[in-house]
């Protein structure tokens, strides 16, 4: 069988049956009727044929034989490290873990919550400040965003501090993204001192990117005196050894977490570290996890405050991160509690060990050595930096040029005695005696880390195999369940593509290897970046950015420089329709342009006479318009062009926001229709599964005139050409490349066209079958809806009070994850099935939908109190329905087994409802003391937890 066949979930067989319902001939005929014919594509895509899943295979085990993986002790921000194979196959390769979605439905999503709240917990304790979030995008961004979260709270000052000590591509990023909102910028050796006033604040790097050491608190106390805040980019493992940044008084910590066991990836995915003083907390940007409690007492998690963010806040939301690095985030959380602090410890001493060995060798051997004191890093004084690097590059090992006489060597976890003999002879010296301890005394660390007891309990591999897998069993993945998340595209994430993602000639290359050893990396992504190109018709791609907001930030940062070198630096307006997604308006706001909004019409298209409106009043002044296509409303708007074109001609370039590819994929291209750049996301039209919350990746295509703003080298001068880089990494989130690279390589221009059609399909059968039950809000031709629909609850809310919220919580004890909640309308949930639903699954959801819609009926009819209702109530868990107590007029049956199919298959939440607000009020965001639990559950007759809608988007 092809592979898309097996990716499609109805066969011949089940397709002919949800046509017959939909009344169409042909799949063909339905996308006729579905899609306006003014943009169709001309012809098939240009896509090489189809390769089966073995051959795909075959392919990939070619390229990654063509990459030659050097030992890496090149450092600058990524260092080798040791995934736990428990923690590997548990979480990295286990689809529970992988394929779950972002816990905003929280009562489905306590394991992965907790972990989450693990990863916080240890930053908080490592860091030393109060509140940490759960995961920024990479270590670059991460200290965009300090710089960020300072200008939003000093309000006086317009300059900002970068220590020249930072890694390179740290500054670039950090730099380029400060100047786009208008930053002044300066960038010094911040342990030499501070000067100047008129200051936002500093991000000071400790340790520096040469391995040396300095202490930050005479920075911090300068800094403080003029007003500013203080950012400390720290080394995690370094903080075992050192003193923390809160204790010695930084305002916000920031840094990486890959070396707790992230493979090295090529330079992605990896979950950034944010951790902030409680005075900031509602400042920062990302994703919180924080603790609140169900409707009977007991300890629950949620996300908090931030959730809503760009949904409520758009153009004034702390940042535009929506997808993060949860899957990244959760793997170093669990390398934490599997070695607890002492093993973190003793991985860090180790590092420095060597590296102390390694110096005292060296200097043995009258090689200089440029720093008394450092962690891992040893800088080494020598003649020609470039021949050294390159000799070691013979005999296997990857050091760094850090300039024509500096060589960096870093050490990491897998450091042998061969390898430090190996990198000795690269500099002619050799082991030696034991090195003395090279860490300041004045900064070791006094305070304590990690005494949850989490991270001392679960060390040994039969605890840590049975902790992952009972935290994944409280929730609900795409390996249990479709997740019907319109906006989201759930689909199926190939295996096929996702076992090449850990191997190591892919794994174990380090972002900064030199091309001539990328071979195969490179080849991977020019293909999948030539696939791109032919799949948006746009001229060229960058796979950089590493979600897809980073891809709108990254977009209009080129439509922004475009501008500019046209001499236009007045067109500073983002017209964004008031449907858009949260992270277009937040999106602008980075890239410094006004957001104004186009209002949406009665059937959910772009009012055509306010868009002429603001054309008209913003003469002169339009950088560009945000569409998402088809729109966050679920349909094909037949007037895409004329909107494109009117943009045009008012000399606005045109961003399409490629969320909802999985409608357009071999049917239409964004780049024929009237775009000058999209950004696509792979995590949902190209298979790389959500992994609860990221990562993401987030390529943009342009048109030939956008190319030269592309986003640059992380790595290329501060003053060089090119467009702002938005990651850490040329490739961004390579790593996770592979997966979408087998998935075209296995769909082929025929598969991917027909996993559109089959979406349409499946997302149609859906509306017509429970058009009965809840009207759908908007069609389009033929009352039809592209690949999803949105259903709405407003009349029914009316009637019977049942929320949207309501039956996004009953359905969980259908063992269904909810639809999308109140997005883009509030009052409604929207469904996308996708095209890997089955027919047996789609009916399954119907069936659950219209046993709902029989509930809220009961409600209605006044048979029971909406307040009593089994809708109101749910979810329920299995400890409510067996105690003895039963407080409802409903039984306990129709609570917990509404439908016969529940009784062979029942998954049962381990959380009742949430109560959001309490949360919110009462914000901890640090795992609870194990007595938290200790609790007698309060038996409720009726809940009173309300759910706030806008919490529940997407
Ligand atoms: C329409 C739309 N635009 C942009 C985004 C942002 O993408 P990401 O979450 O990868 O940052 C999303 C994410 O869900 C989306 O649905």
């Amino acid at each position: 069988m092809d592979y898309i066949a097996r990716h499609i979930g109805p066969d011949q067989h089940e397709q002919q049956e949800l046509l017959r319902v939909l009344g169409y001939d042909s799949i063909d005929a339905l996308i006729a009727a579905a899609v306006p014919s003014g943009i169709l594509a001309d012809g098939p895509l240009e896509l090489p044929e189809a390769l089966t899943e073995y051959e795909a295979q075959a392919r990939l085990r070619e390229l990654a034989g063509k990459n030659r993986v050097l030992r890496a002790f090149y450092g600058q921000g990524f260092n080798s490290t040791l995934t736990p194979p428990v923690i590997r196959r548990g979480v990295v390769e286990d689809a529970g873990w992988y394929t779950a979605y972002t816990p905003y439905q929280a009562e489905i999503s306590q394991g992965r919550l907790e972990a989450l709240l693990n990863f916080q917990t240890m930053v908080e304790d490592l860091s030393g400040l109060d509140i940490a979030n759960a995961s920024l995008l990479d270590e670059a961004s991460a200290a965009a965003e300090a710089v960020g979260l300072m200008s939003r709270v000093v309000k006086k000052g317009r300059r900002v501090l970068l220590d020249a000590r930072l890694h390179p591509q740290v500054i670039k990023v950090a730099a380029e993204r400060a100047r786009a909102i208008d930053l002044e910028v300066e960038v010094a050796n911040l342990a030499e001192g501070v000067v100047g006033e008129d200051l936002v604040g500093a991000v000071f790097a400790y340790p520096g990117t040469e391995g040396d050491i300095a202490d930050p608190r005479p920075v911090i106390e300068a800094i403080h005196d003029r007003g500013g805040l203080v950012a400390v980019d720290a080394d995690i493992l370094a903080l075992t050894l050192l003193e923390s940044p809160g204790e010695l008084g930084a305002d916000i910590a920031i840094g990486s977490t890959q070396r707790f066991g992230v493979p090295l990836f090529y330079g992605g995915p990896h979950a950034a570290y944010m951790a902030v003083r409680a005075k900031l907390q509602r400042q920062m940007p990302g994703r919180l996890v924080g603790v609140s409690k169900d409707a009977e007492g007991y300890p629950a998690y949620r996300l908090a405050l931030q959730t809503r963010e760009q949904h409520i806040r758009r153009e004034r939301a702390t940042s535009n991160i929506c997808t993060a690095q949860a899957l990244l985030a959760v793997t170093a959380s669990m390398y934490a509690v599997y070695h607890g602090p002492e093993g973190l410890t003793a991985i860090a001493s180790a590092a420095h060990q060597r590296a102390a060995d390694f110096a005292t060798a060296l200097e043995q051997a009258g090689v200089k050595v440029k720093h008394a004191e450092f962690f891992d890093t040893v800088a080494v004084e020598v003649g020609d930096a470039p021949e050294v690097v390159a000799k070691l590059a013979q005999d296997g090992y990857l050091v760094r040029a850090i300039d024509a006489t500096t060589v960096g060597v870093s050490f990491g976890e897998d450091t042998t005695d061969a390898d430090v003999a190996a990198l000795l002879s690269g500099f002619g010296a050799q082991p030696g005696a034991a090195g003395e301890a090279r860490l300041p005394q004045a900064l070791g660390r006094t305070t304590d880390f990690l005494t949850h007891e989490t991270f001392n309990r679960i060390h040994s591999e039969t605890q840590m195999m049975r902790y992952i897998r009972a935290l994944g069993d409280k929730d609900l993945a795409l390996d249990r369940t479709m997740i019907p998340l319109g906006s989201c595209t759930m689909k199926l994430n190939p295996t096929a593509g996702l076992e090449a993602i850990t191997w190591p000639e892919f794994a174990n290359v380090h972002p900064y290897t030199p091309d001539e050893y990328t071979e195969g990396w490179r080849e991977l992504i020019d293909e999948i970046r030539s696939w791109l190109v032919a799949i948006t018709g746009y001229a060229e791609v960058s796979v950089q950015p590493n979600s897809g907001a980073t891809g709108e930030l990254a977009g209009l940062l080129a439509i922004r420089g475009y501008h500019v070198a046209n001499g236009e630096t007045e067109r500073d307006i983002c017209l964004i329709p008031a449907s858009a997604h949260g992270t277009n308006a937040a999106s602008a706001t980075l890239a410094n342009l006004r957001v104004v909004v186009v209002k949406t019409a009665e059937d959910g298209s772009i009012d055509i006479a306010d868009l002429d409106e603001k054309l008209a009043k913003h003469e002169g002044h339009v950088a560009a318009i945000m569409l998402t296509y088809p729109s966050t409303h679920g349909v094909y708007e037949a007037d895409v062009r004329t909107v494109c074109d009117k943009v045009h001609a008012a000399g606005g370039q045109v961003y399409i926001d490629g969320a909802n590819m999985n409608a357009l994929t071999g049917i239409a291209r964004p780049g024929d229709f009237g775009g000058d750049v999209s950004h696509l996301n792979l995590h949902k039209t190209f298979t790389i599964p959500h992994g609860g919350g990221g990562p993401g990746v987030g390529p943009i295509g342009v048109a030939e005139h956008l190319i030269p703003f592309l986003p640059g080298d992380p790595n290329a001068a501060l003053d060089g050409d090119g467009g702002v880089p938005v990651a850490s990494t040329r490739y961004g989130s390579a790593g996770v490349l592979p997966i979408s690279w087998a998935y075209i390589a296995m769909s082929g221009a025929a598969g991917l066209r027909s996993a559109t059609a089959h979406a349409v399909l499946n997302a149609n059968y859906i509306a017509r079958q429970l058009q009965d039950s809840f009207p759908v809000l908007y069609t389009g031709n033929e009352g039809l809806v592209g690949h999803e629909c949105i259903l709405d609850l407003r009349e029914l809310t009316d009637q019977s009070g049942v929320t949207a919220a309501d039956v996004a919580k009953r359905l969980i004890d259908y063992g269904f994850h909810a639809p999308t909640l109140a997005f883009p309308v509030a009052g409604t949930l929207m469904v996308e099935p996708t095209e890997s639903e089955d027919l047996a699954e789609l009916d399954r959801f119907i069936e659950a939908m219209r046993s709902i819609r029989a509930e809220i009926q009961d409600i209605i009819d006044g048979k029971i109190e909406y307040e009593k209702s089994v809708v109101h109530n749910a979810p329920y868990t299995a400890a409510s329905v067996i105690r003895d107590e039963w407080p409802f007029e409903f039984t306990r049956e129709q609570a917990a087994y509404p439908v016969a199919s529940l009784e062979r298959a029942k998954y049962f939440p381990p959380v009742r409802r949430i109560d959001e607000a309490f949360g919110d009020r009462n914000l901890q965001c640090a795992c609870p003391p194990p007595e938290a639990f200790d609790i007698t559950p309060e038996v409720v007759e009726e809940t009173d937890v309300v759910v706030d809608e806008k919490n529940e988007s997407y």
